[in-house]
């Protein structure tokens, strides 16, 4: 356990006051926002904060505007005493908790509230599915952008288009902070941790091995030099259908939302695997949204012939 000292605050003011300290004791601040339900994922953000800065300010606010009408906003896991425990440990020096009414104010007719267009980037795939979602990340982003005035905010490549609406948002708005990316955290079979991952029971759970499996076989197609990007992605398909296939007693149907290997800039599908791209996969497994992603290179076993039109650096340096 660490000895850091971490204060749990509620209100905009203890928070700016703490901060005020921190700053004119010249402290490089790092922000890492959370939804709660902690684990080792939103522990690599805050490790990441700890080495890159002095104060490190965690927040978990499960913020409804990012959930839709029908979407898991009540029964999303909730633990503060759990949470703050697992902060200290981390060794932050704040973690941030307000209310809905503390963060929001009492304006509760969302069409009086400000929003935010997210763009293309937050209209496909996880936006095409949730409509709303990015511009309520975006709208709770900001406000603690504004709040904490970071040097540095950390956000898990788990949510890549998160990730990319997000560090869009900072550059069109001008935001001082330096968004950091950090990779995703795996259980031992490979499942991302997610705090979704709380709802699964214990044969879903076991099926959502299929996750990870999924996003593995693309990349053992285009090391066998595979280049089109959607045999790559039919790769993936293939593994969550075969999935589907099995039969047996308490097997769920897994319902894929989209499978697609896309520039990982622009989050527009590719045609040709040329340089590093992302598979994004999100499916539905017992009633629960799941999301991942992983990096696909073009990279190939150096026994196959197919790989040999590829600019492969050169033994002799030629
Ligand atoms: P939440 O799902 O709690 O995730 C908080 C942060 O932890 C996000 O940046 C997310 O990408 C990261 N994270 C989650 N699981 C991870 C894993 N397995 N490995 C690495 N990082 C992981 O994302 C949100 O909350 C919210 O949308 C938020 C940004 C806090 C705005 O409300």
């Amino acid at each position: 356990m660490s000895d850091t000292v971490m204060e749990l605050l509620s209100t905009k003011q203890e928070l700016q006051a703490a901060l005020k300290e921190a700053r004119a004791a010249g402290a490089r601040i790092g922000l890492a926002p959370t939804m709660g339900a902690l684990h080792a994922g939103h522990g690599a953000l805050i490790a990441a904060a700890r080495r890159a800065c002095d104060f490190v300010v965690v927040t978990v606010f499960v913020n409804p505007t990012q959930f839709a009408a029908g979407e898991d906003l009540e029964r999303y896991p909730r633990d503060l005493a759990g949470d703050a425990d697992f902060v200290r440990a981390a060794g932050a020096q704040l973690l941030f908790a307000p209310s809905v009414e503390e963060l929001y104010g009492t304006v509760t007719e969302p069409l009086s509230r400000t929003s935010l267009d997210v763009g293309e980037l937050g209209r496909i795939w996880e936006g095409a599915l949730r409509p709303t979602h990015f511009a309520g990340v975006a709208l709770v982003v900001t406000k603690l952008l504004s709040l904490v005035r970071p040097d540095c905010a950390f956000f898990g490549e788990k949510d890549y288009q998160q990730l990319c609406v997000l560090r869009q948002l900072v550059h069109d708005l001008d935001v001082a902070t330096e968004i950091v990316g950090v990779p995703t955290v795996r259980e031992p079979d490979g499942l991302a941790y997610s705090s979704r991952n709380r709802y699964l029971d214990p044969d879903a759970r076991a099926q959502a091995a299929v996750i990870p499996a999924a996003l593995a076989a693309p990349q053992q197609a285009a090391a066998s030099g595979e280049r089109d990007a959607r045999a790559l992605e039919d790769a993936a398909r293939r593994v969550l259908e075969g999935e589907n296939a099995a039969t047996g007693r308490g097997r769920f149907r897994i319902e894929i939302g989209y499978c697609a290997l896309v520039d990982p800039d622009t989050l527009r599908p590719i045609a040709v695997l040329e340089r590093p791209a992302r598979l994004l996969i999100s499916v539905t497994l017992a009633g629960v949204h799941l999301i991942d992603n992983a990096e696909i290179r073009p990279e190939c076993d150096n026994s196959s012939d197919l790989c040999l039109h590829l600019p492969a650096e050169r033994a002799d340096g030629s």
